[in-house]
């Protein structure tokens, strides 16, 4: 079956009833399609269908009067569809309506087709009353779960609403200049030249700002290494780690290298990558060959240090923390779809336990980074303070960014300050 509709209909039920995620669904569909612009719209379908779902299926229980969620997964994902190119992707009506009954017909339910139609044609007439609907809980106006909406109230109650916004916004394309190679000012250059709508960013020493993304293996530039694609906010982990000539680094989490690639491009470092996923793993030596950097990657478990350590201290440690990924749902529109809330406690143990495996192994004098891409502050600054409670030894430095909110320790950018992804950092010394 090519129609790309349908295959978007099976991939967005794999994704929002079946727990496959986003890039799982994207690989297995996407390569029964030809044409770059099918699958384009299949990753437009399935990135506003996987955002939009919690919105749209709460509509599909007021359209239909008996719910096919569970009878027929894919006829009601190709419903929530045919609601998100109305609605989200604002594709002309008539072609939505007849390509979104077409492709019921491609999915083997003719006798369903009559049925979408009649479905988006009443919510073509009743969408005002209906959207006013949607829009009174903020679950249904931001399609985000129940749990999530209830934690960022109480964690960050005076930014609910921005914050729920901005994650759901389509994020710039940021790069990060490999000034071991290029200037950022002479890549922005070489972008402008080729076309591109390439900024620097106001207060990022390596970052560039694109207003869309775009595919970034064909800019000018990025088979020789002169680039990576890294949000501002994972650029702002490594300013805070300071990294010195001379210096033994570790990155703990390190996979796919973004962190540790940067790092290396700011300073002559003995870098240890260590990373739990091997598969994930080949991506950080993928990343060191083509922007031409080198470092120490082991597999291994950063919460059992006696996997891979050579018993000689680290004067920087970054931790970019397993966590909950909560600031970074405008890039990852599936991962409030999967995540539950009793995934949170497992999480701040995996934190915690990584944490104090690793201090041992700071060098006197040494800094360490706590990262993750959280907005709670369970995972955050409850994280450092139980730490700190813990160990004399540690000190928390006081941050202050240009860019976000302080936390009670630490400092935390939520979605959409500085048009950055959402991070939180602790910085630690250690005496
Ligand atoms: C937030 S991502 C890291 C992103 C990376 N630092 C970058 O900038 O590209 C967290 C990574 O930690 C890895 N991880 C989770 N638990 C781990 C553990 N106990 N030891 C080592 N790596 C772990 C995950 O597989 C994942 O690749």
């Amino acid at each position: 079956m090519t129609d790309t509709r349908a295959l978007a209909a099976q991939a967005l039920a794999d994704i929002a009833l079946h727990g496959k995620s986003l890039r799982e669904a994207m690989e297995q569909r996407a390569p029964k399609l030809r044409d770059p612009r099918d699958r384009a719209l299949l990753m437009a379908l399935l990135s506003d269908g996987a955002r939009w779902w919690l919105r749209f299926d709460a509509a599909l229980d007021r359209l239909l009067e008996k719910p096919l969620r569970r009878k027929e997964p894919e006829v009601h994902a190709l419903l929530v569809l045919g609601l998100v190119q109305l609605e989200i992707l604002q594709l002309q009506d008539y072609a939505a309506v007849a390509a979104t009954v077409e492709a019921a017909r491609a999915l083997n339910r003719p006798r369903l087709a009559g049925l979408v139609n009649a479905v988006l044609r009443r919510w073509q007439r009743e969408r005002t009353d209906l959207l006013a609907d949607l829009d009174a809980q903020p679950q249904t106006r931001y399609a985000m779960p129940p749990w999530l909406v209830n934690a960022i109230t109480t964690d960050w109650p005076t930014h609910v609403d921005a914050v729920l916004a901005d994650s759901n916004r389509e994020p710039p394309l940021m790069l990060r200049a490999n000034r071991r190679r290029v200037t950022r000012d002479a890549l922005v250059e070489q972008l402008r030249a080729n076309d591109y709508n390439a900024e620097p960013h106001p207060w990022l020493a390596d970052g560039i700002v694109l207003p869309h993304s775009s595919d970034v293996t064909r800019m000018p530039g990025f088979t020789q290494g002169l680039f990576a694609v890294q949000d501002g906010a994972a650029q702002v982990a490594v300013d805070l780690a300071d990294v010195r000539d001379g210096q033994r680094v570790l990155d703990a989490c390190a996979a796919p290298g973004g962190k540790a690639c940067h790092l290396l491009e700011r300073a002559d470092i003995a870098l240890t990558a260590v990373e739990f996923d091997a598969a994930r793993s080949t991506r950080i030596r993928q990343n060191l060959d083509r922007l031409g950097l080198q470092a120490d990657v082991r597999v291994g478990d950063a919460g059992d240090p006696s996997g891979w350590w050579d018993g000689k201290p680290f004067d920087r440690i970054l931790i970019d923390a397993p966590c909950s990924a909560t600031g970074v749902l405008r890039r990852r529109p599936d991962v409030r779809l999967h995540r539950r809330a009793s995934d949170i406690d497992a999480l701040v143990a995996q934190q915690q336990h990584i944490l104090g495996a690793l201090w041992p192994l700071l060098a006197p004098g040494g800094r360490l980074v706590y990262v993750t891409c959280s907005l709670l502050r369970a995972e955050n600054e409850a994280v450092i303070h139980h730490f700190l409670a813990h160990h004399s030894d540690a000190k928390s430095s006081a941050l202050e960014l240009p860019i976000g909110q302080p936390a009670a320790t630490g400092w935390q950018i939520l979605p959409g300050d500085g048009d950055l992804d959402g991070m939180y950092y602790a910085v630690l010394e250690r005496s």
